[in-house]
């Protein structure tokens, strides 16, 4: 039965009240619930493998689950939450750890950010202390707990810094904050108390990779439950600029979309999508994308394997594209057999932010790979 909530379960809003899950805020995931209801509803097998993992949701799960399972994305940022929230740690050296950082003493170093834009969201305390956290984790050896420590700082920084992210971008914003290291040292408190009450389990394998190209071994996988960018839209990379800007060496000009950010340079999908050649450059960029992921998803899957892809429709400036349908066509051109479309919810989508251009569904699309 498809729960009643389907409508949040495809946000990650859920994930802000489970353990683990709310490490970190990633806007664009899906709730630890949907993926447990999936894995039971259509008796999904392991391993379980997502090439878009975000911030990890599908491959937490899993593990929670006890079932094996891999993952890959393209921004740093995500890979690390991802590995940092599945991994098994030595809670004890982690504690330890937290204690010698509640001792130490950020001197001043009058040190304030070269950029203008930043000088404008931070303060010149919290920037000195983000550089001494930054400095001391890096020196940490063993790399678990560095990980650990890390996303903890991308974190407190984010919500230090005196901007929200709303939409698709970053707005300044007032905000009553904390020194930044107390935040962090709050934050490692909370995160090693989740631990200490979970279970450990097995690691999935987290991948920084391109899905486009990024292949497994054929007939190795049991399941796939993802959730790609949505046409059109990049948030993963412009709501956390900053983050990939300060602590992951990302240049301004490399924020990109990964998937359809070559409409100057298409092809076509080889196999043949109607009304394809009246799509905008941007959209058959995307599609011609998406079919390369969907081919290698359904090589690495065992016969009778499934695939999950939750995804919405793409806004455009004159029109909407329903992606539900096109990714289903492709599916069925590849070989997969379509077992479910669920629409989860409609988005309303606007020009300019005011002039309605129509509404789009974000769905649910259970694929099979037939048995040869
Ligand atoms: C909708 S989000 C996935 C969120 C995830 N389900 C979660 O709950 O956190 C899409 C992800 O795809 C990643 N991505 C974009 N292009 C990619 C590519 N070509 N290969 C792998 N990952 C990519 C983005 O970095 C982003 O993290």
């Amino acid at each position: 039965m498809i729960p009643k909530n389907i409508s949040e379960l495809v946000t990650f809003s859920p994930n802000r009240f489970e353990p683990i899950h709310d490490w970190f805020y990633y806007k664009e995931g899906y709730a630890k619930k949907l993926v447990e209801w999936l894995v039971k509803e259509y008796n999904l097998e392991g391993p379980i493998f997502d090439p878009f993992c975000g911030s990890g949701t599908t491959v937490l799960a899993a593990k929670q689950m006890g079932i094996e399972s891999i993952g890959c994305d393209v921004s740093p940022l995500a890979v690390l939450a991802s590995k940092v929230k599945t991994r098994n740690y030595e809670v004890e050296t982690l504690k330890k750890k937290l204690g010698e950082f509640r001792e130490m003493k950020v001197p001043p170093e009058q040190l304030t950010p070269r950029d203008e834009r930043l000088r404008k969201i931070i303060s010149r305390g919290n920037w000195e202390e983000m550089h001494f956290l930054k400095k001391k984790i890096e020196e940490i050896g063993d790399e678990k707990a560095r990980d650990f420590f890390y996303l903890a700082m991308v974190d407190s920084f984010g919500a230090v810094a005196q901007v929200v992210k709303v939409g698709g971008s970053l707005r300044r914003a007032k905000k009553n904050v904390p020194s930044m290291k107390k935040f962090f040292e709050r934050k490692c408190e909370r995160m090693i108390r989740d631990l200490e009450r979970g279970k450990k389990g097995v690691e999935p394998e987290v991948i920084e990779a391109d899905a486009r190209v990024f292949n497994l071994e054929e007939n190795s996988i049991g399941s796939i439950i993802t959730s790609p960018p949505y046409l059109n839209k990049i948030e993963y990379t412009t709501v956390y600029k900053l983050e990939l800007i300060l602590f992951f060496k990302v240049q301004e000009t490399q924020l990109r979309a990964f998937i359809g950010d070559e409409p100057q340079n298409i092809r076509g999908t080889k196999i043949k999508i109607k009304n394809f050649q009246k799509f905008p450059p941007i959209a058959q960029a995307y599609f011609e994308d998406m079919e390369k992921v969907m081919v290698n998803c359904f090589r690495c899957l065992k016969p009778k394997g499934k695939m999950v892809i939750v995804v919405a429709g793409g806004c455009l400036p004159d029109r909407i594209i329903q992606s539900d349908e096109i990714l289903c066509d492709l599916g069925q051109a590849i070989g997969f057999k379509i077992i479910d479309i669920i629409a989860a919810r409609e988005i309303f989508c606007h020009a300019n932010r005011s002039i309605k251009i129509g509404k789009v569904r974000e769905s649910v699309i259970v694929l099979e790979k037939p048995e040869v």
